[in-house]
């Protein structure tokens, strides 16, 4: 297997069976976005205590790369201070433009969105959970 399939099939993984589906109920941080271009819609729910995000899920609707990187984006940030979460969200963005990024920074399943960098259109897709994850920390 080459380095584009296994990427492949670690993006299908977290679309087929996503990690934190659902939504949490009490006293989380709840944020609603959608990417304007194709209307695809995430609901993502942040449990943040003493600067660590505790726990995150997500719901919505959407292509295969947003699903997928929902479910990567909150596996990656839970357990994760508020400051790592951002750090991490910096360097994927840095990834989506294709930039120089800091590689000292595990970037786990994440690095398997590496080739939408490629393609233009589809950066918003995979970008959205980060961006929605980057709103509610902030309104925290
Ligand atoms: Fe950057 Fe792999 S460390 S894409
Ligand atoms: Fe809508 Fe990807 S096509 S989020």
């Amino acid at each position: 297997k080459n380095l584009d399939q296994l990427y492949r099939s670690v993006i299908m993984d977290h679309y087929k069976n996503p990690r934190n589906k659902g939504s949490i109920e009490d006293g989380a941080l709840t944020i609603d976005m959608n990417n304007p271009t194709c209307g695809d819609r995430i609901h993502l729910t942040l449990q943040v205590e003493d600067g660590v995000i505790q726990n995150a899920k997500f719901d919505g609707e959407g292509c295969s790369i947003s699903m997928a990187s929902a479910s990567m984006m909150t596996q990656a940030v839970k357990g994760k201070k508020v400051e790592e979460a951002l750090q991490l969200s910096t360097v994927f963005s840095e990834m989506m433009l294709g930039k120089e990024h800091d590689d000292s920074i595990d970037l786990e399943d994440i690095e398997a969105l590496n080739g939408v960098s490629k393609f233009p259109a589809r950066i918003k897709c995979a970008t959205l959970a980060w961006k929605a994850m980057e709103k509610g920390v902030s309104e925290e």
